[in-house]
């Protein structure tokens, strides 16, 4: 993909943007890779690095190539071109505002709470400030950086995002929606009871493993089937089995297992500050209802 030429989000033209993405994810049911796609993008920032956009974050740049082909993204491309209509419409707004826009609307829109988003980041002009494979958490051993267990695995990844450990057990309650496929990450069956019939998104993808079996509502659901592991059909990856295990996480998971609204408020400030991680203003932020 080439670089892009400079783009700046202005608010004028937000309202149309959310209106058009409400549709678009409505229509196809693709909350959960657009959920993933900000947090890939996101995700890669590192809090050692200063200078923007080299210390990674959300600055759009998971759509360039070689980012978009780590092996940790597999399957993102898919996200990527699924905004290509908004991003190809609206030449006003950011790819990086674009991603967390779309994310917050698919966490809402399928049940969960409102995040309280800021727009106007800056996009990455080109791939030159891809980070290094290994940013993004693995969800199984071998642990890339030689990590003794997925206690130590999550929090060497999380930390370097400036995050602690309830934020760690808040986020990844996100897998309440989506599933894994084993020719993307390796992960879970190639279909199960939940996944085999649908109800299916519109991006082509059948099958897969969900953490939960209604796996397009965002809910709670994913720690109570993560502490109860009842259902061989639904999958349960070494990150999310040690929220449970680990002292430090499991207070925190026990706790949104128990209470749902203790969760939607954890989560949508634990969401938020991740969708800032790493970011330039241009000029400065403006807060977006979603
Ligand atoms: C805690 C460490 C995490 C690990 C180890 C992890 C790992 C994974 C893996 C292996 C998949 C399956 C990908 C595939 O096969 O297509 C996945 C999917 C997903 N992840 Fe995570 N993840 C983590 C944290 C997060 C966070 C923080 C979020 C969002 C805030 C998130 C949101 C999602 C979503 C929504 C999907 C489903 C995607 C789809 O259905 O296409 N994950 N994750």
């Amino acid at each position: 993909m080439a670089a892009a030429t400079e783009r700046r989000t202005k608010k004028e033209t937000v309202e149309k943007v959310k209106e058009d993405l409400t549709a678009h994810i409505h229509e196809t049911r693709c909350h959960p890779i657009l959920i993933r796609l900000a947090w890939h993008d996101a995700g890669s920032y590192d809090k050692n690095k200063t200078e923007w956009p080299w210390r990674g974050g959300a600055n759009g740049s998971v759509r360039f190539y070689p980012e978009i082909s780590h092996a940790a993204n597999a399957g993102l491309e898919g996200g990527v071109n699924l905004l290509k209509c908004i991003s190809d419409k609206y030449e006003d707004i950011t790819y990086a505002d674009i991603f967390q826009l779309a994310s917050a609307i698919a966490v809402k829109d399928a049940g969960g709470p409102s995040i309280p988003l800021r727009l106007g980041r800056k996009d990455a002009p080109g791939p030159e400030s891809e980070q290094p494979e290994g940013n993004l958490p693995a969800g199984g051993a071998p642990w890339p950086n030689g990590e003794p267990g997925p206690g130590d695995h999550l929090r060497k990844i999380f930390y370097r995002m400036g995050m602690n450990d309830q934020e760690i057990v808040a986020l990844s309650g996100a897998h309440t929606l989506g599933r894994a496929f084993p020719n993307r990450s390796g992960f879970g069956k190639d279909s199960t009871k939940y996944t085999k019939d649908g109800p299916g998104t519109k991006d082509g993808t059948k099958g897969g493993s969900s953490w939960t079996p209604e796996w397009l509502k965002f809910d709670n659901s994913y720690y109570k089937n993560a502490k109860e592991q009842h259902d061989s059909d639904l999958l349960v990856l070494e990150t999310d089995d040690v929220l449970f295990r680990d002292d430090g996480f499991r207070p925190y998971a026990e706790k949104y297992a128990a209470d749902q609204d203790a969760f939607f408020a954890d989560y949508a400030k634990a969401h938020a500050k991740l969708s800032e991680l790493g970011v330039d203003w241009n000029p400065e932020p403006f807060p977006v209802t979603v």
